[in-house]
Formats: C-alpha cells, sequence, structure tokens
C-alpha cells in the first residue's frame, strides 16, 4: 500500500515519487495551502496540498487521526525543521485518499499532553499511539529479542510450561481457575514455572529458558502486577557463581544492544546481613551513600533512659546523617516519624548539629563529653540532620531503610544516569512469619541450604543461610534465584521445617519429591521480571509505562472493565454458585 515510511526520507529522495500512509497528526491551512502532518510509528512526514489539487477538499476536510494515503513528490522545504528527522523535506501531494475517519479523540495524541493516568488507560489503543509509549513497547520488543538470541547462543532451549497447573509455593495468592469437567476442582495459575523447570532439569534438558507470563494475586504497586513476566532460566550441574555469570552476560547484552550502553562485570557482590545493616533494605540503591550507622555503643553513654532500656533489652540504636537540618522543621520530622512507624520502628529521636550546637528530640540527654563523641564519631558537619531508631535490630533496620530512600528522593541524592547492579547473597534460607507463628521458606522451599548447614534445618532455621541470590538494580529487586536441592532427603526434611506434615507434602508436591528419586542432576537457576528489567532501562517510574494493557491499582483493566460478572449459565456449568 505505501513505498516509504513517514520516518525514512531524507534530502537525498529529493525527486522521488512516494505513497505514505498515516494518521493526520495536525493539519493546518496557511493562505491556502494545506499543511498535514502525517504521522505512523516511525516518524511523522509533512505533506502539502496545494489549492490547485483535485482533492484539495478532501485534504481540507481531514480532522485529526483520520487515517490517509497520500502519493507525491519530495521536495526540499524552503524552511526546515532540525526537530525532526524528515525536517529538510516535503511531500506535494498529487493524491490524498481517505482510508478511514475518526471522531475527536478523547485524549491529545502526544507527549506533551498531560493526561490523566486513568484516561490514558481507558483508551489504551490511543495512548499507544504516542511515540513515547511506542517507544516504550519497541525497546521491550528489542529487550526480549536480545534476551532469546543470548539464550539461544549460549545452548538455552525455549520450553513452555502449562498456565493450568497445580499450585506453585511462591508466597502469593493463588488464581484459581474452576474446571468444569471435574467439578469443584480447580487449576492454579502459576507463580512461576519454579516446579516445571526444576523438572526439565530432572528430564535432562540442561539449559532452560522462557519469557513467559506468572500470575500472582497480591495487592499492585508500581513495580507489582497480578500477571507479569519473567525472564526464567534453570541450568544442570552449576554453582552460585555460573547462574550469576550467565546472568550478567545477558544483561550486559541486552544494556548493550537496547541502550547502547556498556556496563561493568562482574557486579558487587553484598550479603544480605551486609545489604540490611548498611542499607536497611534487601534492595539497597547503591547510587547514594547515606549509610546507616551503629550508635549503640554512644548511645548507652548517653542518660536517654528509652536507649538503655532498649539496649538492656538486647536492642539496638541506629541512625543516617542527612546534610539537611534546614530542610526539615518540625513538621516534616513528624511526617518522617509516621513513616519510620509504618516501617516497624516505635519512635523516631532526632539530632540536629547547627553552628556546632545540638538541638532536637534527644539533646537534652546528651552531657558535653557525649556531644564530642557524637561529633567525631559521626563526623558530623554543619546543618545535618541525625534521625535516629533505638529498637530490635530488624526494626531499625527497616525503619531506616524507608528513610533512607525517601531522604535520598526528597533531597535529590540519586544520579539518575546510574545503572547500580549488584548481587545481594547469602540469604537467610527461613524468615519467621509472625502472622503464621512458623518458620516460613525466605525464598521457596526449593532453595538449597549452605553446605553445611544441611542439618540445621530442623534445629536451627534462623541462623541456617541459603544458596540464594537477587539481583538488584538501583534498588528495585530485578531478579531472584538460587541453587536447589536435589536431594529427596533435604528436601523432605525441607518441607518439614516450614511445617508442611506428610499428608501435605504428598498432596502439594508429591510428583515433584517423587520425581526427585529418580537421578536429579544438581541446578539452579533464577528469575527476571521482565517488566521490571525495561522500566528500569526506560527509566519509567512504574511498570505499567511499558505493559501494554495493564491492570490499575484497584486490580481493575480500565479499558475492557475486567473483571465483570458472568452470567448464571456459566455459573452453573462451572457448578459455582456466589456468595452475596
Ligand atoms: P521471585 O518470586 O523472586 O522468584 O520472582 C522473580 C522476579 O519476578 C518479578 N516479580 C514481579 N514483577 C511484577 N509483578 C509482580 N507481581 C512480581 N512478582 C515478582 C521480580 C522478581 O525478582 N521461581 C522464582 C525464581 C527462581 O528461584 O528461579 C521466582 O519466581 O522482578
Amino acid at each position: 500500500m505505501r513505498t516509504k515510511n513517514n520516518g525514512e526520507l531524507r534530502i537525498e529522495n529529493v525527486g522521488e515519487v512516494v505513497t505514505l500512509c498515516g494518521w493526520v497528526a495536525r493539519k493546518r491551512d496557511l493562505g491556502g495551502l494545506v499543511f498535514i502532518d502525517l504521522r505512523d510509528r516511525w516518524g511523522i512526514t509533512q505533506i502539502v496540498v496545494e489549492p490547485s489539487n483535485p482533492n484539495y477538499d478532501v485534504a481540507m476536510s481531514l480532522k485529526s487521526e483520520y487515517v490517509i494515503k497520500v502519493t507525491g513528490k519530495v521536495v526540499e522545504r524552503e524552511s526546515k525543521n532540525k526537530n525532526i528527522p524528515t525536517g529538510d523535506i516535503e511531500v506535494i501531494a498529487d493524491e490524498v485518499v481517505i482510508l478511514s475517519t475518526a471522531e475527536q479523540p478523547p485524549i491529545l495524541i502526544s507527549d506533551n499532553a498531560d493526561t490523566l493516568e486513568d484516561t490514558r488507560l481507558k483508551y489504551r489503543y490511543l495512548d499507544l499511539r504516542r511515540p513515547s509509549m511506542q517507544k516504550n513497547l519497541i525497546l521491550r520488543h528489542k529487550a526480549a529479542m536480545s534476551i532469546r538470541n543470548y539464550f539461544n547462543e549460549h545452548d538455552f532451549v525455549e520450553v513452555e510450561t502449562p498456565v493450568f497447573g497445580k499450585s506453585t509455593p511462591e508466597g502469593a495468592r493463588d488464581f484459581l481457575v474452576p474446571s468444569r469437567v471435574h467439578k469443584g476442582c480447580f487449576y492454579a495459575l502459576p507463580q512461576s514455572p519454579q516446579l516445571y523447570k526444576q523438572l526439565l532439569m530432572v528430564a535432562g534438558m540442561e539449559r532452560y529458558f522462557q519469557i513467559t507470563k506468572c500470575f500472582r494475586d497480591e495487592d499492585l504497586r508500581a513495580d507489582r502486577q497480578l500477571e507479569f513476566t519473567q525472564v526464567d532460566v534453570e541450568m544442570s550441574f552449576v554453582d552460585e557463581q555460573d547462574v550469576q555469570d550467565m546472568i550478567e552476560g545477558l544483561l550486559v547484552r541486552v544494556w548493550k544492544e537496547t541502550l547502547n550502553m556498556d556496563i561493568k562485570t562482574p557486579f558487587i557482590r553484598m550479603t544480605w546481613d551486609d545489604a540490611m545493616n548498611y542499607y536497611g533494605s534487601d534492595k539497597p540503591d547503591t547510587r547514594f551513600e547515606m549509610l546507616l550507622q551503629d550508635i549503640t555503643e554512644l548511645a548507652n553513654k548517653t542518660e536517654c533512659s528509652f536507649f538503655k532500656d532498649n539496649i538492656a533489652s538486647g536492642g539496638k540504636v541506629k541512625c543516617i546523617v542527612a546534610n539537611a537540618a534546614n530542610k526539615y522543621s518540625r513538621k516534616e520530622i513528624d511526617r518522617l516519624t509516621l513513616l519510620a512507624k509504618k516501617y516497624h520502628a516505635g519512635g523516631l529521636a532526632w539530632l540536629k548539629y547547627e553552628n556546632n550546637e545540638f538541638s532536637g528530640s534527644v539533646s537534652k540527654f546528651l552531657t558535653d563529653d557525649n556531644k564530642k563523641e557524637f561529633v567525631e564519631t559521626l563526623k558530623l558537619q554543619n546543618n545535618d540532620l541525625i534521625l535516629i531508631v533505638s529498637d530490635k535490630l530488624a526494626n531499625c533496620n527497616t525503619a531506616l531503610g524507608a528513610l533512607r530512600s525517601t531522604l535520598g528522593h526528597e533531597l535529590d541524592l540519586i544520579d539518575n544516569d546510574k545503572f547500580n547492579f549488584l548481587w545481594v547473597v547469602d540469604w537467610p534460607l527461613f524468615e519467621f512469619s509472625e502472622e503464621e507463628n512458623r518458620w516460613v521458606a525466605a525464598h521457596h522451599p526449593f532453595t538449597s541450604p549452605k553446605n553445611g548447614h544441611e542439618d540445621m534445618l530442623l534445629t536451627d532455621q534462623e541462623h541456617c543461610h541459603a544458596k540464594a541470590y537477587d539481583i538488584v538494580l538501583n534498588g528495585y529487586e530485578l531478579g531472584g534465584g538460587s541453587i536447589r536441592i536435589h536431594d529427596q532427603n533435604i528436601q523432605d526434611k525441607m518441607f518439614k521445617a516450614i511445617g508442611l506434615s506428610e499428608e501435605e507434602i504428598k498432596n502439594k508436591f508429591g510428583y515433584f519429591v517423587d520425581a526427585l528419586k529418580y537421578g536429579t542432576p544438581p541446578h539452579g537457576g533464577l528469575a527476571i521480571g521482565f517488566d521490571r528489567l525495561v522500566m528500569l532501562l526506560t527509566k519509567a517510574n512504574n511498570i505499567r509505562e511499558v505493559i501494554a494493557f495493564p491492570k490499575v491499582n484497584s486490580a481493575k483493566c480500565l479499558m475492557s472493565g475486567a473483571p465483570t460478572e458472568v452470567t448464571d449459565e456459566q455459573l452453573e456449568e462451572l457448578g459455582i454458585q456466589i456468595r452475596k
């Protein structure tokens, strides 16, 4: 239908007769001449229709977003537009044909429009016409191609795994699909292909990958959707380093092929303990400093009884220091206190150090010696704000971690051009669930304990460490994985350690535990959140920006209205009755 696209004509094409198709981005009627900005996925070309043209009336009748076909001659422009690649030329139309008319669009098809996100999502097909959204989707495609090529070149096989299966234990709630044939029975949509990929290792596939949809019924956030895409990987006869090297190679390739950017490897490796102690997060943003500091010893020397009582009962006192005393009023600090409490701190103590003087909620408890020691230990400078949490170590860390991240953004400490990758390694194998009052798997229950920790599975869960690793980028968990348990006895012990009875193990994972009996190679892998990867590549601040048809936080699709009620007949067929 067309001979060229709207992004490719240059000065060299002058004199050619071309046919172009696209949408009317803009029409101007200037002194008899009609100018049309014709848009397609590749760009914009200026079309000129002269009054003598037999299709002049057609051109005059055009409105925004009409779809047209234009045939004409490429000429050099008199006044060039340096802002677009086709800005040196224009096409003098011979023929203008309307292929499709359009109603006035409810949103402006422009990257400069400040349209409400809800409206954008309701008319997503129009929103996706905007160049920036097309750029995001194209970059997503490029990243996927890059990933497929990389794995193909490294002898991986892409294997599709079922969407209708049995529950997989990734820790979130399952989406269930009722079976019409087996009334009362449900398929669970995969939270990840975890069990299948391990079975593929038992099956001798050696190197598997898949770019695949996963489903988790959890609250939506800026970096979470109900359905999302994983780059899922599994390899046989590997240790942690082998998997990490393979993934580093992948990320180098993706960054080169999408952004033409060289990223340096090997990535930093940080133990989980260090991440928590220094950054207060298991996904530390290392683009800025402001590390958490332990001032337990110092705090114990002050007259402050709530520090001392906490320390006496085994707690810690930790702080962060920001050179921003003048930027945080009492009211602002009240806001930070609420944030600290939300992240499990009992409260937030604070000090300001200005003109060699201390002020703040705990300054009255400091002797002159204390003050001197604070200045020396924390290397205080004029205008420093010291935010202090006195609590159990874990609470100090999470609360200060949240404050660090908030202050990092508020004080503009983050260099947005940076891509700081790191591995968080040496994870605890278990975490204690206060809600369920039992130990649960910190990753998933197929994660291997560190060598030598196998005997602690049932006796000392707290100190068991895992052969698990997360890949972190700019404060986001990009992916996670582990070396798996390949010994049936250890797998059995692991299930028991998280409180599963023989019966439950058999019902939930019988087929899987059975498979381990028949010659299981040592294996391990990882899954990268593909939506998050593309979000970070495009520097978007929400994964919705890189997903064609996402759900909003209320778990709805604003375009289709899903989820919607179904007919009584459909329910009847499935043997389901809705409780009102
Ligand atoms: P995990 O549960 O850590 O590991 O998931 C891997 C990665 O998937 C992404 N992710 C999500 N992205 C968007 N929305 C969500 N709701 C969501 N949940 C997770 C994250 C995360 O790091 N089977 C294991 C992997 C393995 O052990 O090999 C797994 O699924 O980027």
